[in-house]
């Protein structure tokens, strides 16, 4: 039959696609590895396809390094690295990093050493088959993971190793064969590939990271079209790979794990709902797509007549690989766990991770890659194959009954108790919902009947499965807490959101608020002891506040760092109302459980106070906030009313639309203005302005003398400098250049006192008052240290202008003179 090559490639692609689809419904019914039932579907094809005319075309789509590597690799590195959960993984970044780096040089040696001492490889060859089967490929195991719920960390650890291991076994593999080709081999050939290998893989990385910034902000920008968001997701995908890897040189799959990470922390907040919905669902078909064709070639790619031929040295490969394997996890895990600070991977875990070092279609692509005239180049690519389909095959079958074996699969009591929990809840609105249909009349009465016999039955047996949990011996003061505090970091989590949503609050404290829970969650799942956490900065905050420090050092007057620190302020604002609001939240979320659960009252009591004390702090910042800057409440209340406002727009085009009252076309145009509007009071904090100096400068008694002209002259010389709370305005010992006017806020004048360690308070200064004007009458280094209590709007004037005021202004001479006097007598006085 003679077809056209594209055509027949088409009908290959979407036979196989159709295959991929059939078998995934069909494994799923019978409960089979999908991964390991695609291959040997694949194998099973590859057959039939010599024997069967009409199935020849499978022939003329192969698997081609290629098409692995340019194809789909990019794919499926930028869907694990988009779904990745980065802060467990930056949690787990010692083991997973070691294993695929070191790990995977070890490995690369120990296999390289085996092969060439068993068979008749030489070290050069033996080494690149050594570098390229020491990639793993979790696929197979992350989906049974999903599939008996195996603890989140393992499934990190597993995938966060491949991810790396995969780009380790590109470069790595790619220096070796320039080595074999090039044929001289020396110390420096060693150093040089170490030096090569940090390039590659930290350059790769940073070639991502940019490139999914700048992806990113571009995806916000095309706001209210998903699907060219989602294209362009694509594009990111794609360019970050071939950026890096064609163009700059560097590891393409660092860099799509870069890119792939970006998007997905920085989407979480920066897309809208319906784009995530769009990006996930997006993905998770390419990536369907994508391991559906990948198995089903590999095994239409295995020649199993062909490899029987090689049966012996497969044999000893397999063995190699499974002692190399053996000496990495289990010979560095336990390294990295006596590092200080690690969170230790224990045996089971490890025995997953070893037995779970799956392989796959990096490997093959590799193999497959070589040269023709690569020396032992045929046995390499039998070799892999061999490998491969063992290790998928082994593997694939056997994980599930190990990780049930291991008690992986049995969720912890504190998930079993919250499960418990959820289905008693769940029965209870059931039965409550039955009775308001009976009431309404709607239905018969022997429905209404059964229904309330059935979930009558179910909510004992969900009470009595709950009671059983929380009165077993595992339930004790501390499995309590724990069963508490995740209820009530739900419910913090929970409000966080609401508060978004209503437009309380700004996506960057969402995100900083977000963070914090999570780390909290984190905590607790370690066991530590527990307090609640100060709140964490996401990593972008911390950034910048470097910067911002330096800048302040610098220019501590200049308007970036005003601006910035007016914004820290409303951004703490909010920050505050939301942690109040969310604590009461918590403590219903605590008592309802504990009714639930009999959890011991003084237990209860014990979580509670944690949130009372966090919220009454938070409120006693916020009323400083609100006395001392009343424009901040003032504009957060105006921004709820605005999204309040903007809420009412939307549901009135939809009632419109639904009615028929506008076309759709108007509709869409409408909804996508007023998601705009909202979007933009999303992303912005509530910022005011810096009140005018000559506001300030009526209320500041001395000034009250000053001529028209003079005055209008020194409020053009103030520099404006909004303080946080907690910050020291001037250090004692330190020289004195300025004077400072306090417009809002209070401060504390400290005294620090040789051989006493706690600075004394000797005074407190408010709105109104000056301070630093001791050092620049008396040219000493300042006095005491200024601390502000509240935030504080202060004007600073430097010495020149305060030098050039007393000329003119005898009044302001005199009281800066008398304060000194006034204020130096003060200190001496016995306390
Ligand atoms: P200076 O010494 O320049 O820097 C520290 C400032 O603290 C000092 O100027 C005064 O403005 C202020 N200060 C020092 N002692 C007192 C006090 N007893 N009461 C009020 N303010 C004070």
């Amino acid at each position: 039959m003679h077809t056209d090559p594209v055509l027949q490639a088409v009908i290959a692609v979407f036979a196989l696609l159709l295959i991929g689809a059939a078998s995934a419904i069909g494994f799923k019914k019978i409960q089979f590895p999908f991964t390991v039932g695609l291959v040997l579907v694949g194998l099973g094809l590859g057959v039939l396809r010599h024997r069967v005319e009409a199935l020849e075309f499978f022939g003329s789509f192969t698997l081609s390094p290629e098409l692995i590597l340019f194809v789909f690799l990019p794919t499926l590195i930028f869907e694990s690295a988009f779904n990745l959960d980065v802060r467990l993984l930056s949690r787990n970044i010692a083991p997973v990093v070691t294993l695929a780096a070191p790990g995977l040089a070890l490995s690369t040696v120990i296999v390289g050493g085996l092969m060439q001492a068993l068979t008749p490889m030489t070290w050069g060859p033996a080494l690149v088959f050594g570098a390229l089967i020491s990639a793993t490929d979790p696929v197979a195991v992350i989906a049974l993971f999903k599939d008996v719920g195996a603890p989140k960390r393992l499934t990190v650890l597993v995938e966060g190793e491949s991810l790396f291991n995969d780009a380790t076994a590109i470069v790595l593999f790619t220096i070796l064969v320039s080595v074999v080709e090039l044929g001289t081999f020396s110390g420096d050939t060693v150093s040089q590939g170490l030096v090569n290998f940090v390039r590659v893989f930290v350059g790769g990385l940073g070639v991502g990271i940019v490139i999914g910034y700048l992806m990113v902000r571009t995806i916000s920008l095309s706001d209210d079209e998903p699907i060219v968001q989602v294209a362009l997701s694509t594009v990111v995908a794609y360019a970050a790979f071939i950026a890096a890897e064609h163009y700059l040189h560097v590891s393409g799959v660092m860099a799509t794990v870069g890119a792939g990470v970006i998007v997905g922390t920085q989407g979480s907040t920066r897309f809208t709902a319906e784009l995530k919905a769009y990006l996930h669902q997006f993905w998770e078909y390419a990536a369907f797509v994508a391991n559906s064709l990948i198995f089903l070639l590999v095994g239409l790619t295995i020649d199993l007549g062909q490899l029987a031929s090689f049966a012996g040295p497969i044999g000893l490969a397999i063995v190699a690989v499974l002692i190399a394997r053996a000496i990495t996890v289990f010979g560095l895990v336990p390294i990295i766990n006596r590092f200080p600070k690690a969170e230790p991977v224990d045996t089971k875990y490890q025995t997953i991770m070893y037995w779970g070092g799956l392989r796959g279609a990096v490997a093959l692509a590799l193999a497959l890659s070589l040269p023709e005239a690569f020396p032992f180049r045929d046995i390499i690519v039998a070799l892999s194959i061999g490998i491969v389909l063992f290790t998928l095959l082994a593997g694939g079958l056997t994980m599930k009954p190990l990780i049930h074996l291991l008690g992986l699969d049995i969720p912890g009591i504190v998930d079993r108790i919250a499960h418990a929990q959820g289905k008693l809840v769940a029965k209870r609105d059931a039965l409550a919902r039955v009775e308001t249909l009976a009431t309404a009349g709607h239905f018969s009465g022997r429905i209404i009947g059964e229904l309330t016999e059935r979930y009558g039955t179910e909510l004992a047996v969900a009470e009595k499965n709950l009671d059983t949990l929380c009165t077993g011996p595992d339930f004790r003061g501390d499995m309590m807490r724990q069963v508490l505090l995740t209820q009530a970091f739900s419910a913090e989590s929970r409000c966080y959101h609401e508060s978004f949503d209503r437009g309380q609050i700004s996506e960057a404290v969402l995100h900083e608020l977000d963070l914090s829970v999570n780390l909290e969650r984190d905590a607790l799942k370690r066991g530590e002891v527990y307090e609640l956490l100060p709140f964490a900065e996401p990593l972008e905050v911390r950034v910048q506040g470097w910067w911002i420090r330096l800048l302040e050092r610098l220019a501590p007057a200049s308007t970036p760092v005003q601006r910035h620190r007016l914004r820290s302020l409303a951004a703490r604002y909010e920050r505050d109302a939301a942690v109040r609001a969310a604590a009461d939240d918590a403590i219903t979320a605590m008592a309802r459980v504990a009714e639930l659960a009999n959890v011991d009252d003084a237990i209860l009591d014990d979580c509670r106070r944690i949130y009372e004390s966090r919220a009454a702090k938070a409120m006693r910042r916020i009323d400083d906030t609100s006395e001392h800057f009343p424009e901040y409440a003032t504009a957060v209340q105006e921004r709820t009313a605005r999204r309040i406002a903007l809420d009412a727009e939307a549901h009135a085009v939809e009632q419109l639309a639904k009615a028929g009252g506008i076309p759709e076309s108007v509709a869409r145009d409408a909804r996508r203005e007023v998601q705009r509007a909202l979007r933009r009071l999303a992303r912005k904090p509530v910022t005011t302005v810096v009140p005018d100096p000559k506001e300030l400068l009526t209320k500041v008694p001395f000034f009250k003398d000053l001529a028209p002209d003079d005055f209008e002259r020194v409020a053009q010389s103030l520099i404006p400098r909004t303080v946080l709370p907690h910050e020291d305005i001037i250090v004692q010992g330190e020289r004195g250049t300025s004077l400072f006017l306090i417009a809002r806020g209070v401060v504390a004048v400290m005294v620090r006192v040789i051989g006493v360690d706690e600075p004394r308070r000797i005074a407190s200064l408010h709105a109104g008052d000056f301070f630093g004007e001791m050092a620049l009458l008396s040219d000493e280094p300042r006095s005491a240290t200024v601390h502000s209590v509240t935030a504080c709007q202060l004007y600073e004037l430097s010495k020149q202008d305060v030098d050039a005021l007393c000329e003119v202004c005898d009044g302001v001479k005199e009281a800066l003179t008398a304060a000194a006097r006034e204020r130096a007598e003060a200190r001496l006085k016995p306390r």
